[in-house]
């Protein structure tokens, strides 16, 4: 099958494109070769190119999105709209990327957030991710939306992408230890959507690894993995309160998340955070 990805030089967009070539023809622009915001641009793009599928994986920031709010509509909502219309104008699957920030983190502790919880964003990044959710359904009736969460792998310069980096160089860390959610690794993510895409059940769906952690569990659990010691562990990973990190934009508190899409065409739950840590971090150090 043919299939454009773009955004395809960001995190999810990089391993989407390895993962999709193994088996496909991939067409993968990077912001440069396509801004989605630009709508005469997308339409040209994608009648010329002609996919089966598109996926979405271009994005503006959790923080950028708060310091440049006209350019978060113009990006996120208006270029999710650019790609819907023109997935629709060639009948093309579309495949979007959304967030465990349209939830307000509310929840109670052990709880998972559904597509039955109702969505009430808290910063103007998860109030962009859920206007898409909606243009995209509304236009392209051939679309999957995919929530996902604290997503990890190559290539991104994130807390949870290089702690371990961090921490293998005996570098000293800060840790979150009062906001949780589901963590994805990002070849899980590729690997899931993968199966999601043989289904043809056109929903939402929350894509992440099964479990809850902080940041704080997560640089622990990579500690572990590299086989640091409890007393160097203590040394190396200061735990911290949310309210001591200056963010630019809010962070919900808790927002875990669980398929029931999944469940009901019989996808079994994703594996452990924690197993994918320890394949994340074995596969950069070659052991
Ligand atoms: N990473 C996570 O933890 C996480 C969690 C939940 C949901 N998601 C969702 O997953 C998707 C992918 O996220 P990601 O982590 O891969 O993001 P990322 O690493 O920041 O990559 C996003 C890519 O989009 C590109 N881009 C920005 N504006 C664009 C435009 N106007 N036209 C085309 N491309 C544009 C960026 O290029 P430049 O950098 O050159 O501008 C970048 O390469 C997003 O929908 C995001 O909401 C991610």
């Amino acid at each position: 099958m043919q299939i454009v990805i773009v955004g395809a030089g960001g995190l999810v967009g990089k391993e989407f494109t390895r993962h999709f070539s193994i088996e496909h023809q991939v067409v993968a622009l990077k912001h440069d070769d396509l801004n989605i915001a630009d709508r005469e641009a997308v339409r040209q793009t994608i009648i010329n190119q002609r996919p089966a599928l598109i996926i979405n994986c271009a994005v503006l920031g959790v923080d950028d999105c708060e310091l440049e709010p006209s350019r978060a509509w113009n990006v996120n909502v208006m270029g999710a709209e650019n790609l819907a219309e023109a997935a629709s104008d060639i009948d093309a699957e579309l495949l979007h990327l959304s967030t465990n920030y349209v939830f307000d983190g509310n929840l109670e502790a052990d709880s998972f957030y559904t597509i039955e919880d109702f969505p009430a964003p808290i910063n103007i990044y998860g109030q962009t991710k859920l206007a898409a959710e909606r243009a995209v359904k509304s236009i392209c009736k051939r679309s999957f939306i995919i929530r996902t969460s604290w997503v990890f792998g190559v290539g991104k310069k994130s807390f949870l992408s290089t702690a371990h980096h961090s921490l293998n160089a005996a570098s000293r860390i800060r840790a979150i230890t009062d906001i949780w959610a589901s963590s994805t690794y990002v070849r899980d993510l590729a690997e899931r959507v993968d199966e999601i895409l043989l289904h043809q059940h056109y929903s939402t769906y929350h894509v992440v690894n099964s479990g809850i952690c902080s940041y704080y569990d997560f640089a622990l659990e990579a500690a572990r993995v590299l086989k640091i010691s409890d007393k160097e562990i203590t040394h190396l990973i200061e735990p911290v309160k949310v309210s001591e990190i200056q963010f630019v934009a809010q962070r919900p508190r808790y927002t875990p998340m669980r398929c029931i899409v999944s469940d009901r065409i019989g996808l079994a739950p994703m594996r452990d955070w924690r197993l994918s840590i320890v394949d994340y971090i074995r596969g950069q150090f070659s052991w």
